[in-house]
């Protein structure tokens, strides 16, 4: 499912960037492009990526670095994200 529109990212898209370290809205958006536009997915993506704080640094593994452990599996995460966008 697309979470934001103007850049063609989806849920699954936001959550292997949280997989790969991405811990806020900032991350994901270096990591997807996701909310780098018109800002209306912004609420779902920090959704996600509040759902993910605390379990490691925030940061980006595009270059293989900074790879996270999880403790939540990436599809819990993408349950969230479409949590948060129907409740917006
Ligand atoms: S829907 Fe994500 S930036 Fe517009």
């Amino acid at each position: 499912m697309y979470v934001c529109l103007c850049k063609a990212v989806t849920d699954r898209d936001i959550a292997r960037a949280i997989d790969g370290g991405a811990r806020s809205v900032e991350d994901v958006t270096r990591c997807t492009g996701a909310g780098s536009a018109c800002g209306t997915c912004r609420e779902a993506i920090a959704a996600a990526a509040q759902a993910a704080a605390g379990e490691a640094p925030g940061g980006c593994a595009v270059a293989g670095a900074n790879v996270a452990k999880r403790s939540e599996p990436g599809q819990l995460v993408a349950l969230r994200i479409l949590a948060a966008i129907v409740s917006t």
